[in-house]
């Protein structure tokens, strides 16, 4: 059948009618005050999520709905009222504000993380905004609860004080900027809305593991994810790995113990994974793939191909000073291979005391710091 092309039914249009058109179009915009403004977001289920229950569409539904009692949408971004948060004594939608400045709430932090962050990290916190394709290190899914560069210990969940260190410092050596331009109490709630996004991931995917195990999801098991993983975040302050007293100096004997350590298989076993120089090129780094190529040996927990770091370089996402190198060495890096070593015991001892940690803290800040002319 024949159809006008917009170009032929303009020409057809006599002038007079258009113009009559518009001027309506434009009376009907003033009378209702209307302003084109981005249309609202909304959240989605992640991919693990979409395809773990591909053949359950009707509980895909009813995990999206569970999510938005639970926490509301990205315009309208609020936690439920939850046992959870009375046991804690805290209103997750107005936490303190230590900054001094009128606290701007979840709702206005959303809009903030909409303007700085989403085009990164995803409107989900999946890491996986527009602008993240083809970033290496690529920006964190926040969804699974996994922070790098904190201070504390047993792959904890982050306090808010490590996120706010994170926003304030940026993270060296990738594109994650900091955001010093910002006033600190807009910084306080862009944490506490990364903490949301994160809480809201974990309990998504706590809910799918609940229906495959039970096959149906009760209030009452909606209930109990939300404690689970709530009590995780709970824990977090008492995770800090504190350390009293001065850092040691870094003497050239302290420097040269800890090369030693660093090289030593049975002590740090640094070399094992960062290479004899520190190059990220040690044996245990990589593994021949089934093409005869040699390839990555580790995978992290987003699943993607990870490299010890070239310590050479000098480039230390946690933070450049002893004591974040210290908490590195201590607490490791969850999220992928770099071990804990601050409570790993041998027969009975610690392996490492806190001396020869602040060794190895020498060394590998030797290994960039290149002194004389
Ligand atoms: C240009 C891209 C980009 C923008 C914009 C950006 N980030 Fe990031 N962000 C990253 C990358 C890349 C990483 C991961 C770096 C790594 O793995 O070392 C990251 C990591 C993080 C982490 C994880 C830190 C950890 O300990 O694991 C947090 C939290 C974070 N960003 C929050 C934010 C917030 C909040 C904003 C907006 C105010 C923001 N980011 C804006 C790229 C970005
Ligand atoms: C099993 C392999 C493995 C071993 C053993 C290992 N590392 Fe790592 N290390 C890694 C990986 C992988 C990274 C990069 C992590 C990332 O980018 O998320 C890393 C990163 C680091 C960083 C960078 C931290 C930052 O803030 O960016 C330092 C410093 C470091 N390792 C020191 C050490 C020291 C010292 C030892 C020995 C006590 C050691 N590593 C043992 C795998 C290892």
């Amino acid at each position: 059948m024949f159809r006008p092309t917009i170009r032929e039914r303009r020409a057809r249009t006599p002038a007079l009618q258009r113009a009559t058109a518009a001027a309506a179009a434009l009376c009907l915009c003033v009378a209702c005050g209307f302003e084109p403004g981005p249309a609202p977001l909304e959240f989605s289920l992640s991919g693990a999520t979409q395809s773990a229950l591909e053949d359950a569409p009707a509980v895909r539904d009813q995990i999206a709905r569970e999510l938005t009692t639970l926490f509301g949408t990205p315009s309208q971004p609020a936690y439920a009222p939850h046992p959870a948060w009375d046991a804690a004594g805290v209103d997750l939608n107005q936490p303190d504000a230590s900054a001094g400045a009128p606290y701007p709430g979840l709702a206005a932090a959303a809009e903030t993380y909409r303007r700085e962050c989403l085009h990164c990290h995803g409107v989900e916190g999946g890491g996986d905004g527009p602008s993240a394709f083809g970033l290496t290190p690529a920006p964190r899914d926040v969804r699974l609860g996994i922070f790098k560069y904190t201070a504390l210990k047993d792959q904890s969940r982050p306090r808010r004080a490590d996120i706010l260190h994170t926003l304030e410092q940026g993270i060296a050596g990738t594109s994650m900027p900091n955001f010093q331009r910002l006033a600190p109490a807009v910084r306080e709630s862009l944490a506490d809305y990364v903490r949301y996004l994160a809480i809201r991931g974990e309990v998504e995917s706590a809910l799918v593991l609940t229906w495959r195990e039970e096959e149906e999801l009760s209030p009452e098991a909606v209930g109990e994810a939300l404690t689970f993983v709530w009590s995780r975040w709970a824990k977090a302050p008492s995770k800090l790995v504190v350390y009293e007293g001065e850092v040691p100096a870094a003497s050239k004997e302290r420097i040269a113990r800890g090369d030693a350590l660093f090289h030593d298989p049975l002590k740090g076993n640094c070399a094992s994974c960062h290479g004899t120089s520190g190059a990220g090129d040690g044996p245990a780094a990589w593994k021949i793939g089934v093409d005869g190529q040699r390839e990555p040996a580790y995978s992290d927990a987003w699943g993607r191909p990870i490299r010890p770091r070239d310590l050479r370089e000098g480039l230390f996402h946690g933070g450049s000073r002893p004591i974040d190198i210290y908490r590195r060495i201590y607490a490791g890096i969850p999220g992928g291979p770099m071990p804990a070593l601050g409570e790993t015991m041998k027969d009975g001892e610690p392996l490492l005391s806190s001396e020869e940690m602040w060794c190895l803290v020498h060394y590998v800040r030797s290994l960039s710091l290149r002194e004389g002319p």
